[in-house]
């Protein structure tokens, strides 16, 4: 119930938008951060790591690690073009960068701790600078220590807002960050471990969150009208596994922004690997008063086995006067999207293989057979297109995380992918091969990694050099 009541409390303010950042889209979700340079195109943002107990349950605090006192983090929003400067201060005890997730942004603030680029050490503040490249929902988060820091609490979204053409016409825009956290009774973060199943796994929560809360949102819809979610999954390790109960939805974008008409779809089911994002059309079934977005999830069975739940992750609820919608159109733009030149028939130049051994009772995860810090010699040249094969030599399942790039998914197994437009995360399932094709257009040192922060801590990193 206090979700509803916070969710209230926040809507005089956003009508009145006092510093709803000029020519903006209002986004709703976590609170926006207050742009402090006044000039159109320039938007200057001051982020602060810091400890802060948050309230995830209702009436019970857990000691976080926070930007700006908050879990997520504060919503920073650019137009795409602009000039984004954040002042970030680690006041943590321990070193931490900030890393654009999905953003195709110079290398130097990429947040990736390798040659000249060290992390931000405790006390100190660090001005992270770049052009909002494209128009999307990204997040940010931690390169230092993932597993750990992000688990307690740094993680936080990042829109930028296409030009005025191309935006949907909707009666709202809003945000869902998806998350899991693992708690103990007393509501604090269970301790982490780096052995055994959790690492296997990954780390999977006990609880789940939706914008930081582990109680499902509530949003009023009047019938007719029509929404823009953005959904963003920051779980450590947990594939989301979304239904959409009594909501007509359609897939409009995912990780590299909006799609051309033609690859929409109306779905009633969508799979979010951790790190992917997804852009939703979203209405009240026709005839229908309240829908819901649910989180579909394994327990036990009681007999030692797994079924599946569906958990209400947002309540879509029709006010309880009749309201006319104002008749928005809903999405209609039809953005040229610039694909790599690829096909299922290309064939891969280059392969990636997901592995791991045992040593001394330690599991080490390797990309083609080595772990992080050592990786191998892989360069591209700038422009290049570069057709590769994720392949996946273990039963578990590894969401494929490239830095700096897009790519496009061609075909998983030889058959053809079902992941449109341009990405930055896919999930490679046991055993399976996945081939994508990426231009390679960003100049530098970049990450790949299985964006599992376990896996990734336990050797599954690597990174690749684009030559100019
Ligand atoms: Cu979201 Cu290398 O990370
Ligand atoms: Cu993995």
């Amino acid at each position: 119930m206090r979700r509803l009541f916070a969710l209230i409390a926040l809507l005089p303010a956003c009508v009145a938008a006092p510093d709803a950042p000029v020519g903006r889209p209002e986004v709703l979700g976590p609170e926006a951060l207050p742009d402090l340079d006044p000039a159109d195109d320039v938007v200057e943002y001051a982020l602060e790591a810091e400890r802060e107990p948050v309230e995830l349950l209702p009436g019970v605090t857990t000691g976080m690690w926070t930007y700006n006192k908050m879990s997520p983090g504060p919503l920073l929003q650019a137009n795409v073009g602009d000039l984004v400067r954040v002042h970030f201060t680690n006041n943590l005890d321990e070193p931490t960068t900030v890393h654009w997730h999905g953003m195709r942004i110079p290398a130097a603030m990429d947040g990736v701790v390798h040659g000249s680029v060290v992390a931000v050490e405790p006390g100190e503040t660090f001005t992270y600078e770049f052009i909002a490249p494209e128009a999307g929902t990204f997040w940010y988060h931690p390169h230092v220590r993932a597993a750990y820091q992000v688990e307690a609490g740094l993680y936080g979204t990042f829109v930028v807002h296409e030009p005025e053409a191309l935006r949907p016409d909707v009666d709202q825009d809003r945000l869902f960050v998806l998350d899991d956290i693992r708690l103990d009774d007393d509501g604090s973060i269970s301790p982490h471990s780096t052995s055994g199943m959790d690492v296997m796994m990954g780390r999977a929560g006990n609880v789940l969150l939706v914008n930081g809360s582990s109680e499902a949102p509530r949003v009023d819809m009047v019938p007719g009208s029509v929404e823009r979610w953005r959904l963003v999954n920051t779980a450590n390790a947990r594939t989301m596994k979304l239904r959409f109960p009594r909501l007509q939805v359609r897939e409009i974008g995912g990780d590299g922004g909006l799609w051309p008409q033609d690859w929409t779809r109306t779905i009633d089911e969508l799979v979010l690997p951790v790190g992917a994002r997804a852009e939703l059309e979203v209405r009240l079934a026709p005839g229908e008063d309240h829908g819901d977005l649910t989180q579909v999830v394994l327990v036990s069975n009681g007999n030692g086995g797994a079924m599946e739940d569906e958990v209400q992750g947002v309540r879509v609820r029709a006010p309880s006067q009749t309201l006319e919608p104002r008749g928005a159109a809903g999405y209609t733009a039809d953005p040229v999207v610039v694909m790599p030149d690829a096909d299922l028939d290309s064939p891969a130049t280059h392969s990636i293989a997901f592995g791991g051994y045992t040593d001394n009772g330690q599991t080490i995860l390797t990309m083609n057979g080595l772990a992080w810090p050592d990786f191998e010699d892989w360069s591209v040249q700038r422009g290049e297109l570069v057709v590769f094969d994720v392949t996946n030599e273990l039963m578990m399942e590894h969401p494929f995380h490239l830095h700096g790039q897009w790519f496009s998914v061609l075909s998983r197994d030889g058959d053809e992918a079902p992941e449109l437009g341009l990405r930055d995360t896919v999930l490679v399932g046991g055993n399976e091969t996945v081939r994508v094709a990426s231009t390679f257009d960003n100049p530098g040192m970049w990450m790949v990694h299985c964006h599992i922060l376990e896996h990734a801590e336990a050797g599954m990193m690597s990174m690749v050099e684009v030559v100019e």
